[in-house]
């Protein structure tokens, strides 16, 4: 039996004799007595329970924040664990001028009243800190997008992320060590003490899989793919684990117990991204975040939709595999990777087969995947020419919601004729699905008035939606027929590979900004 080795302000732990899914944040309060991290929503939502793991990349160390709610332990094993205590702890109590730069800058800028929020919002900027030398406010906004706060209003709290940076520089670079650096610090001392952070996380480094072995559940964590698809074919009952950012509501809402569990991120052979063929080939480890940048740099269309998945402490946890094998209705990546043509790449032992992802959907909560099967790589077909592109998501709030409906179209024109139509949609049936209906209407056609009416029209034939506290059947059908008009008009006249608008843009109210929903 193994145990689970992660390192916490300097020191190795160990933690044996565990059940795999309690979770990081159960273990910080109930175990550690760390109470700082506080317990909201238990379900990924409100940031309460931000923490940060910093772990190797490369030479490098990289920082990610991530809800410590529903991250299982083992997620920890071989990194770094950052709480809100690490930095004041490090950082020097009790005087404002030991507290760490990013605390010191949300005490300042008075980013904080009750209080509750507030080690979530230190643990997420921090994360920025340590990401990014000089982030302009929409990378900030977008940082802040999973943490809500229900007393202080977010303008004291993005003032803070602007002086956080100038307070960590004012602190002479003899004296910094790497939690008070920012990114882009040159200070030797705080290099030298990032370096021996490094060495540890290597010296904890595993060089074979692991297990664990409770009464709840057996919990493995394979290092290659080859491990992996042995184990997933001899215990075809037991459930994948990738991010854990759909499984871990299960147990911290639903109290599901998961049983034996294969956990997928630790393959490192699955956390590239790839060219393959045409095709962008991302591993069935790469986080939403990654996966994203990578589809984002060919389909900057994209960009929106993917900065309203969850948050980043769920985009950088997640996995666009996760998204994909969940086939929930309403998976956000879905619609735009069917209208891109994707295909799925799955392995079961030695044997491999491609699927158009499509094709993975039977019914609700019902995959093609068979036992011991698993995603190994998602394909993603390079931009062909002549490519029109669009995907929008309809909820209720900006950020960090669930769709009401999701639509992605992908059109090639010739010389204003539709030469080939993909179309998808998620929250109009049981599973996302493609209109191939519209398609058929839209296909040899002039990309005019005429035709998208038509299209329109065909999309009756695709979908018979259902009603349920998120949307109407009727309010479903109306938006879906308006999302294709919405793409006619701004893709009229448009060069193909062109946003189709320009990208959401503050506005400035007195002193408040507010962001305009698409
Ligand atoms: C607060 C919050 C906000 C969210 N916002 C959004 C959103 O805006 N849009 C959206 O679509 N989703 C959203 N989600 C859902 C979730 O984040 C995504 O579905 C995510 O991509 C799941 O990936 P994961 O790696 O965490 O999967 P996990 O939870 O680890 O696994 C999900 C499922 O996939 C299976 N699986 C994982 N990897 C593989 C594989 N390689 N092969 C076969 N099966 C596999 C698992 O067995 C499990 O059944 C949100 C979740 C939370 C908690
Ligand atoms: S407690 Fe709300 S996100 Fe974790
Ligand atoms: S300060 Fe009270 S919730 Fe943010």
């Amino acid at each position: 039996m193994s145990s689970i080795r992660y390192v916490l302000d300097g020191e190795v732990r160990t933690v044996s004799r565990v059940e795999p899914t309690r979770t990081v944040l159960q273990h910080l309060r109930e175990d550690l007595g760390r109470t700082g991290t506080k317990e909201g929503c238990a379900e990924g939502d409100c940031g309460a329970c931000t923490v940060v793991l910093a772990e190797l990349d490369g030479a490098k160390l990289r920082y990610r924040a991530v809800n410590s709610c529903i991250q299982f332990l083992p997620a920890l094993d071989g990194r770094a664990l950052l709480t809100v205590e690490s930095l004041a702890e490090r950082s020097g109590h009790g005087t404002a001028a030991g507290l760490h730069p990013v605390q010191r800058a949300l005490a300042e800028s008075h980013g904080t009243q009750c209080g509750f929020c507030t080690p979530g919002f230190v643990m997420s900027l921090f994360a920025l800190y340590k990401g990014q030398p000089a982030p302009d406010r929409k990378a900030i906004t977008d940082t802040l997008a999973g943490n809500l706060c229900r007393c202080t209003g977010y303008r004291p709290i993005v003032d803070a992320a602007w002086t956080m940076y100038a307070l960590g520089r004012s602190i002479p670079t003899s004296e910094q060590d790497w939690l008070r650096a920012p990114a882009g610090s040159t200070s030797r001392a705080a290099a030298a003490s990032e370096a021996a952070l490094a060495r540890r996380l290597r010296a904890i480094r595993r060089r074979r899989g692991f297990v664990l072995r409770h009464p709840a559940g057996t919990f493995h964590a394979p290092r290659t793919v080859a491990e992996l698809a042995a184990l997933r074919e001899r215990w075809p009952g037991a459930r994948l684990l990738a991010g854990g950012t759909d499984l871990g509501l299960w147990v911290t809402k639903h109290y599901r117990p998961l049983g034996d569990l294969i956990a997928v991120g630790e393959v490192a052979e699955l956390r590239q991204v790839s060219m393959e063929d045409g095709c962008l080939a991302i591993g069935a480890v790469v986080s939403l975040t990654d996966a994203f940048d990578a589809l984002a740099h060919h389909y900057p269309e994209l960009s929106e939709l993917f900065r309203r998945f969850g948050s980043p402490p769920i985009r950088n946890a997640g996995t666009l595999a996760g998204n994909v094998a969940n086939g929930s209705p309403i998976g956000d990546s879905i619609p735009a990777l069917i209208a891109l043509g994707a295909r799925l790449r799955l392995r079961r032992g030695m044997a491999r087969r491609e699927l158009a992802l499509e094709a993975l959907y039977l019914g609700y909560q019902e995959t093609a995947l068979e036992p011991g099967e698993f995603i190994e790589t998602v394909l993603v077909p390079l931009r062909p020419p002549g490519l029109h592109l669009a995907a929008y998501k309809v909820s209720k709030r900006f950020d960090q919601d669930i769709s009401a409906v999701c639509g992605a179209f992908a059109l090639t024109l010739a010389h204003g004729v539709v030469r080939a139509a993909r179309i998808a949609f998620g929250g109009m049936a049981a599973t996302p699905k493609r209109a191939t209906a519209c398609e058929a209407a839209l296909s040899g056609q002039p990309w005019g008035e005429a035709t998208c009416v038509q299209g329109a029209a065909a999309l009756a034939r695709d979908y018979a939606p259902i009603s349920d506290l998120r949307a109407s059947a009727g309010y479903r059908a109306t938006v879906a027929g308006n999302l294709l008009r919405r793409f006619y008009l701004e893709t009229a006249g448009q060069e193909p590979g062109r946003p189709c608008r320009p990208p959401v843009s503050p506005l400035r109210v007195g002193d408040v900004q507010l962001e305009v929903a698409g």
